[in-house]
């Protein structure tokens, strides 16, 4: 369209040509357009006005003068309209960046993401609420323990079959990750040894086990009681108000013999399956039943080697899993899901 026609020679062609030019110049409305009608008019090699003055020679020698002076105006007037475009884009581009950094002040805030409290962290808390108005109070020991306070202390000689139950990550200084938070206790019974003695002993805990329901890594919460005259009633008496807080009144306890050195007797406990009301199902295995703590009275040897006189003291113990509950109070099938930190699992436990 920009193509010559008819004679160049002639004025009345230019002519043509800035009509058309400025026909174009009405249209440009953004940055794009503009270039584009630089290139078109002004471009070093293909541009219309290169054209136009490369194509000198061929005017008869009388009009070369008139012809050179009429493109050279055409070439002004293009560069000023251009320069004008510019100034006019240059103007609306400041007014939209303009724009675009103005704040709506009438806008809501945009919240910061809070975090939340871990599952496992929520059920040890509650417990922790549950056992404070009893006299409780909290201890905490090492995760990187000794063999003596971890096993010796607890009555589980060197060789004994009982510490293959609880296979740890061992360091090179002979020190290992503790199987259980049980050493808290003897942390406790050695640090006070005058009873009256209570306390709640939350914490992560290893072993080398690893499929569906147990983890390397997991979470118990201890309890110890140590006084004159606490019985095996104590104990069952605590158990059940605490499992009935924790879970609903309506939940079946059972208390199972069973061993463990440290404590003597010893009882597992078991409580009616939350999934299925004691029913049956897959998630029990179809018992109606699920283990959700060790316990027992402690061991006179225990207390004995930690200066406490079993002739006038006794107390119990228990410990729970911890990640167990909180895969029973919030529905998660799968353990390893508690220590992938994903987002999604924090969210759907604290419902934000
Ligand atoms: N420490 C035991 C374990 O991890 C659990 C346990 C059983 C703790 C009986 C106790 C107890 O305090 O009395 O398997």
């Amino acid at each position: 369209m920009t193509q010559n026609g008819g004679s160049i020679s002639d004025s009345g062609d230019l002519e043509t040509r800035l009509a058309e030019f400025r026909r174009q110049a009405g249209e440009v409305s953004d940055r794009p357009g503009w270039e584009r009608l630089r290139l078109e008019w002004l471009g070093r090699k293909k541009g219309v006005v290169r054209q136009l003055l490369s194509r000198v020679g061929e005017v008869p020698a009388e009009k070369r003068r008139d012809y050179g002076r009429l493109v050279n105006e055409l070439k002004q007037t293009v560069e000023a309209r251009l320069e004008d475009l510019d100034g006019e884009l240059a103007t609306q581009e400041r007014a939209a960046e303009r724009l675009a950094a103005t704040v709506d002040v009438t806008l809501p805030g945009r919240l910061p993401r809070l975090g939340s409290t871990h599952p496992v962290n929520l059920v040890v808390r509650e417990i922790a609420e549950i056992f404070s108005p009893l006299g409780y109070s909290v201890a905490e020991g090492p995760e990187v323990e000794d063999d003596f306070h971890n096993f010796e202390a607890l009555n589980f000689p060197v060789d004994h079959p009982a510490r293959d139950e609880q296979d740890t990550f061992f360091l090179a200084d002979g020190r290992l990750l503790r199987t259980h938070t049980s050493p808290v206790q003897i942390r406790t019974m050695l640090e006070r040894r005058e009873p009256p003695i209570r306390v709640l002993c939350p914490g992560r805990v290893y072993r080398n086990d690893n499929d569906l329901r147990h983890s390397p890594v997991f979470h118990q919460v201890e309890a110890l009681a140590v006084d004159r005259g606490i019985t095996l009633g104590d104990l069952k008496g605590t158990l059940e108000t605490f499992i009935k807080r924790l879970f609903s009144p309506d939940t079946g306890v059972r208390f199972r013999p069973s061993y463990f050195p440290f404590t003597e007797p010893s009882a597992e406990v078991d409580i009616t399956c939350p999934f299925c009301d004691g029913e049956g199902c897959k998630v029990c295995s179809g018992t109606g039943w699920m283990e959700i703590l060790g316990s027992g009275m402690v061991n006179p040897r225990v207390l004995a080697g930690c200066g406490i006189d079993p002739k006038v003291y006794s107390g119990f113990a228990f410990g729970l899993g911890v990640d167990r509950v909180a895969m029973i109070r919030y529905g998660i099938p799968n353990i390893r899901l508690l220590f992938e930190s994903d987002e999604r699992l924090l969210r759907q436990v604290t419902g934000r």
